[in-house]
């Protein structure tokens, strides 16, 4: 008989069977176990090949995926990658992550799932005791965020979120810069973050036999028609391809949140402060003949950081420029880097900014030590270290137990993906709307006051694949959960 999700981790967490981790969880004389939940592109091209590198801190034990041939391929390359490393390590193939997070032995998890899955999975992986490694954006909803940054804190987990940007030297120079006062009072921020394009495929096809679609759905509704352009590639030798769903609402809200959680989380890290409102507008996507993908194609928003202009709209160059309040400014993205083949082309086409400029070369002098100093700049619950691997500051949180050790923490990545879904509120309340539309926020109460927009914090839910459910058997309730802790 198949536990209801509800039940599941009710009776897991009666029967004692998510221990919390015995003291020095990763030390020097323990390897961190991890399972990863979710084999798609980013798992395979770039989460498990980050962790692998490090055989002396950690061994994925466990892979799932609701699309077995990705589970069976994941355990198969990372045997093959640790066999090449000289290490026999056996990987477990699951279908389903409660099976994963039932196994006391795993430490921790890497979530590399679609965006409309994070919340639920990334709660039900606190709660069984697991450190995450959640890839970005950290959740879907404003409260689909901000209750797995309190039950983070409350479990005392590791959280790392996979907004790798903060671990590049060039973004953590210029915040440093900008936060230690070397442009003055920062004016406004223009945020560039490039736009999706139109396609897909509406018409109806089998579900593969080996694919569990109503598992993929999740919170979502599961009579929509399966093609694979919704999903992901089919294909193997594809699994690195964009996914469909990446560009299709309610699986995702398109660049706002994509792209904005690398670059709306820098500006956000900078300026460290909330925003009270955003404006603006957006155009959605061509639905023509058969085409499926529904976000936003170009956008035009501004958010009022505490009289500092957030300003994002897609004729910016992609990347983060903090203006100051006499002109100078100063400008970083990522450059020539490039993670997975659908990123856009590195090569810097003319007039285009490198991935550190200023408007004046001494701008982008060194700061006095003193001025960098690891938590000199700790502010508001937000860490700012130094990192130089992303995943290893995750490992090394772990190992020292330290949830505040991580550069993109759980609150600080909370606080940046609200800038991106305030922008989709905005987006979506605008909608046919001349001009678009303003929206207040109070970021103490986490609402907008806009009942219609305020109807958009709550998560996605189905069924058992409801936050509230998940939470109703636990000391944890939802409604204590939705409201800020810290
Ligand atoms: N940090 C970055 O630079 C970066 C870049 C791109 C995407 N991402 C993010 O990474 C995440 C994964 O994206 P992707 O491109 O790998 O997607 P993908 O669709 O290629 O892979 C996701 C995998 O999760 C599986 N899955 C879905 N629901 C599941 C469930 N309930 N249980 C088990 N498996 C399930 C799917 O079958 C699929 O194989 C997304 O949140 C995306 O936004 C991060």
């Amino acid at each position: 008989m198949q536990l209801s999700r509800r039940h599941f981790l009710q009776a897991a967490l009666a029967a004692g069977a998510f221990p919390l981790l015995a003291k020095g969880t990763g030390g020097a004389n323990r390897k961190i176990n991890i399972g990863v939940i979710g084999y798609g592109r980013i798992a395979h091209t770039m989460d498990v090949p980050g962790v692998q590198r490090f055989t002396d801190r950690c061994v994925i034990t466990t892979v799932c995926d609701c699309d077995a041939r990705r589970a069976a391929y994941g355990k198969k390359v990372i045997e093959e990658r640790y066999a090449k490393q000289g290490i026999r390590q056996t990987v477990r193939a699951y279908g389903d992550y409660r099976d994963l997070l039932a196994d006391g032995a795993i430490d921790a998890v890497l979530i590399c799932l679609p965006d409309h899955q994070h919340a639920l999975v990334a709660a039900d992986s606190l709660l069984a005791g697991k450190h995450i490694f959640l890839q970005k954006p950290f959740a879907q909803t404003i409260q689909e965020g901000r209750v797995i940054a309190n039950l983070a804190t409350l479990k005392r987990r590791v959280v790392q979120v996979g907004a790798w940007q903060r671990s590049l030297p060039q973004f953590r120079r210029v915040v440093q810069l900008v936060r230690n006062g070397r442009i003055g009072r920062i004016a406004r921020v223009e945020v560039g973050l490039g736009c999706d394009k139109a396609g897909g495929c509406r018409t109806p096809e089998p579900v593969p036999p080996t694919f569990d679609y109503d598992v993929w759905c999740g919170p979502t509704d599961p009579t929509a028609p399966y093609n694979w352009t919704r999903c992901h590639n089919q294909d193997l030798r594809r699994i690195g391809d964009r996914p469909g769903w990446i560009q299709l609402a309610p699986y995702g809200w398109g660049m706002i949140t994509n792209w904005g959680a690398h670059h709306l989380d820098i500006a956000a890290w900078g300026l460290n402060r909330n925003p009270t409102s955003v404006s603006g507008t957006c155009a959605w996507m061509d639905l023509s003949g058969t085409r499926l993908w529904n976000v936003h194609t170009t956008y035009d928003l501004h958010y009022d950081c505490g009289g500092t202009d957030v300003h994002v709209c897609d004729k910016f160059q992609m990347g983060v420029k903090f203006v100051g309040e006499k002109g100078d400014w100063l400008w970083c993205t990522r450059g020539a880097v490039k993670v997975t083949p659908s990123d856009p082309d590195p090569k810097e086409a003319p007039g285009r900014l490198g991935a550190l400029a200023a408007s004046r070369n001494a701008l982008l002098a060194d700061l006095p030590p003193d001025a960098i100093a690891d938590d000199a700049l700790a502010h508001g619950g937000e860490r700012f270290r130094s990192t130089s691997d992303h995943f290893l500051n995750w490992l090394e949180a772990i190992a020292r137990e330290d949830p505040q050790y991580t550069v993109c923490d759980a609150e600080g990545a909370h606080r940046s993906t609200s800038f991106c879904l305030l922008g989709r509120m905005c987006m979506e309340r605008g909608r046919g709307k001349e001009g678009g539309a303003t929206l207040a926020w109070d970021p103490a109460r986490e609402v907008t006051g806009d009942a219609e927009a305020d109807k958009l914090l709550a998560p996605l839910a189905r069924g058992d694949y409801d936050l509230r459910r998940s939470l109703a058997g636990t000391a944890y309730a939802y409604e204590k959960m939705i409201k800020p802790i810290r």
